[in-house]
């Protein structure tokens, strides 16, 4: 959400005159995109921000301005303590608020003061974007925001705001103009993706399942993601979707957070932890070669040896294609933070070591299980090294195939055929089962 975030924030300034600059120290105005998820998110901005402060300087000293910006959640929920703590900077500003950058950057040239802007404006955030200026071969399309989940750990009910859901006319339209611009996988983005409820011209409301339906007959669309998910809005047109659509890839992020039931409860999860199984059996009788990824949290308060083992007997019940874990973060002002019985950090060390041990060996065996498959690749970019081609598996692991004689035009763009040769921990190597234009090169 953020890379798409500070993307729609370089097509709001663009109008301005203002280009990408490949360094801090070319550029006349800097914006810190933040986020307020976990503590060391946060603690990384007030060191950056001391190194553009020189930068800030040095361009003064030339009788140049350099504006600088703190934008996104941390803005949101640590505002006032940013201009406490570093006065120079120029503007700070929640995730809601970007499209008002040209009014808050002319207000700065002015002279007229730094700027705190935390509002939640009355005008929807998305109707107030320009288009999308460019996109690669992916591209993320926001479809919903905020969340009314309250899991008792996250900030973003509070940074976010309430969910909401953009209409179906926003979406397609917008959809339709990334295909046009060259976009061939499309990825339905939301802080809780699932909740989509998108008001149709009609009046009617339509659930995720019957956009992605719609979207999926947009011609050249030829995949399809979204991300992310909260277990218990996993409904059956949504799962049904699974089975029907062949351009909706066979890869879901859906975070579980824990395995045991004590601790999802104090989490305010409103799953258990048979629930999610219960919908693992569903999606994978809907789409058997569907590969899950996942969220979890190790550390909550309350949560004792017991729970955790059952969190690790979990992972080995449902087997992840791949996972995020990290260590539970006492965040000021969720309902989890004033908890009694806080983790100690040497606890959360050897819990996030054992789970992320689990998980690894799982992502290897996923990624070697493929090798001598042949699979789908949407190639977008030029790989690591040269003579190498970038694209994505059906599962989103990079995949590098020898770039063709032909060259990287003929082939970025195009969804191709791969017998799978080799497998590491984070990408696949592979060749092309049929050579480009049929004809062995
Ligand atoms: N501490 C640790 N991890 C957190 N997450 C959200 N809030 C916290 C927190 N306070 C994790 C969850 C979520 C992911 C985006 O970040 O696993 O799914
Ligand atoms: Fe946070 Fe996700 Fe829970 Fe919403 S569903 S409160 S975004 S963890």
């Amino acid at each position: 959400m953020n890379v798409y975030d500070s993307s729609r924030m370089a097509d709001v300034v663009a109008p301005l005159g203002y280009e990408s600059s490949e360094t801090a120290a070319d550029a006349d105005l800097v914006i810190l995109n933040t986020c307020h998820i976990r503590e060391k998110a946060t603690e990384k901005l007030f060191s950056e921000l001391g190194r553009l402060r020189t930068l800030q300087k040095a361009k003064a000293e030339k009788g140049e301005r350099m504006i600088v910006a703190v934008a996104g959640c941390v803005a949101q929920a640590e505002g006032a303590e940013i201009q406490r703590r570093a006065p120079y900077v120029d503007m700070v500003f929640g995730p809601q608020t970007y499209p008002q950058l040209p009014e808050m950057i002319a207000r700065v040239t002015r002279g007229a003061g730094g700027i705190l802007n935390t509002d939640f404006p009355v005008e929807p955030k998305f109707d107030a974007l320009p288009q999308q200026e460019k996109t690669g071969i992916s591209a993320f399309l926001s479809i919903q925001e905020g969340c009314d989940k309250f899991c008792a750990f996250c900030v973003v009910p509070y940074t976010r705001g309430a969910e909401y859901s953009r209409s179906i006319k926003a979406i397609c339209e917008e959809a339709h103009l990334l295909i046009e611009k060259g976009a061939r996988e499309i990825t339905l983005l939301g802080q809780n993706v699932n909740a989509f409820h998108g008001m149709a011209e009609d009046g009617s409301v339509w659930g995720l399942g019957k956009l992605i339906h719609a979207l999926a007959k947009i011609p050249n669309l030829k995949r399809l993601r979204y991300t992310t998910s909260h277990p218990s809005d996993m409904d059956a047109a949504l799962i049904d979707a699974h089975r029907d659509v062949p351009s909706l890839m066979p890869f879901l992020h859906l975070p579980v957070q824990s395995g045991a039931d004590p601790v999802l409860a104090a989490m305010n999860r409103k799953h258990k932890a048979a629930d999610y199984l219960d919908l693992v059996g569903k999606l994978r009788a809907a789409r058997p070669d569907l590969a899950l990824s996942s969220d979890f949290i190790v550390g909550f308060p309350g949560e004792t040896e017991a729970d955790f083992a059952q969190t690790l007997d979990f992972v080995r019940t449902v087997g992840f294609a791949q996972a995020y874990s990290f260590k539970y973060s006492r965040r000021p002002g969720t309902p989890a933070a004033a908890l009694p019985n806080q983790i100690p950090e040497e606890v959360k060390d050897a819990r996030l070591h054992a789970l992320q041990e689990i998980l690894r060996d799982q992502q290897i065996k996923f990624n070697q299980s493929l090798v001598g498959k042949t699979l789908p690749v949407l190639f977008d970019d030029d790989g690591r090294h040269e003579g190498q081609i970038h694209g994505r598996s059906p599962f989103t692991q990079s995949t590098y195939i020898p770039l063709p004689p032909r060259g990287r035009d003929a082939i970025v763009g195009q969804e191709l055929q791969v017998i799978i040769t080799s497998a590491r921990q984070n990408s696949l190597k592979g060749d092309l089962a049929i050579p480009l234009g049929g004809v062995r090169e």
